[in-house]
């Protein structure tokens, strides 16, 4: 899988500039965390939410590692995550899959961006071409990481389709994937 080409696709689709500040929810063991710092430079700001503090502890010695002073960790689940207002972007890779709330999480979201400032979500789904008689494969594949066909039917894209204006969605690897970006209403 093109993993990495895609998270730089999903973090160039956040549109940030110089100084801003991002939210990554599930943001794990920091993997967006160079990109994000290219984006937001060291004037910026990145809040990465996660639910498990052991991936927090690896985000934390990545943090170390990098000198970034710029990034807040937290430890929360994203159904629990008070989002604060005025935010510039908001980022989830491979994560809302696995919140049961994800509909609540992308308009908490959608209310807390500045207006005309997105909401970015990579993650994976049935495809709906004939694609789709190679999902039992594509869980196989991704079971160690959690993916299941449970968790496909979780249609995250919907919910940013819901709350969120001028949505551009990406399907990637015969539609396993998909990339979608929204924006909070000016
Ligand atoms: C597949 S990893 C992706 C990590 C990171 N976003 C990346 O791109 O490498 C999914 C992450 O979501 C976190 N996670 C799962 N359920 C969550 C939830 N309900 N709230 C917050 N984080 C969650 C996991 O702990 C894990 O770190």
């Amino acid at each position: 899988m093109r993993i990495r080409h895609w998270r730089r696709l999903a973090v160039e689709a956040l549109a940030l500039q110089a100084g801003e500040t991002v939210i990554e929810i599930g943001c794990g063991t920091g993997l967006n965390f160079a990109l994000l710092e290219q984006a937001v430079g060291h004037q910026g700001r990145i809040i990465g939410v996660d639910i498990s503090e052991a991936m927090l502890e690896r985000a934390k010695t990545r943090i170390a590692a990098a000198h970034w002073d710029n990034i807040e960790l937290v430890c929360c689940a994203a159904g629990d995550y008070q989002f604060p207002q005025g935010v510039n972007g908001i980022l989830a890779v491979g994560t809302l899959n696995y919140e049961p709330e994800f509909d609540r999480v992308i308009q908490e979201g959608a209310r807390a961006l500045a207006p005309g400032r997105r909401w970015v979500v990579l993650d994976y789904k049935k495809p709906n071409n004939w694609l789709r008689f190679l999902t039992p494969l594509f869980v196989a594949m991704g079971s160690t990481y959690g993916v299941s066909r449970a968790l496909m039917e979780r249609h995250a894209w919907e919910s940013v389709q819901r709350h969120l204006r001028k949505t551009k969605m990406q399907e990637l690897y015969g539609g396993f994937v998909y990339i979608i970006s929204g924006e909070a209403p000016k």
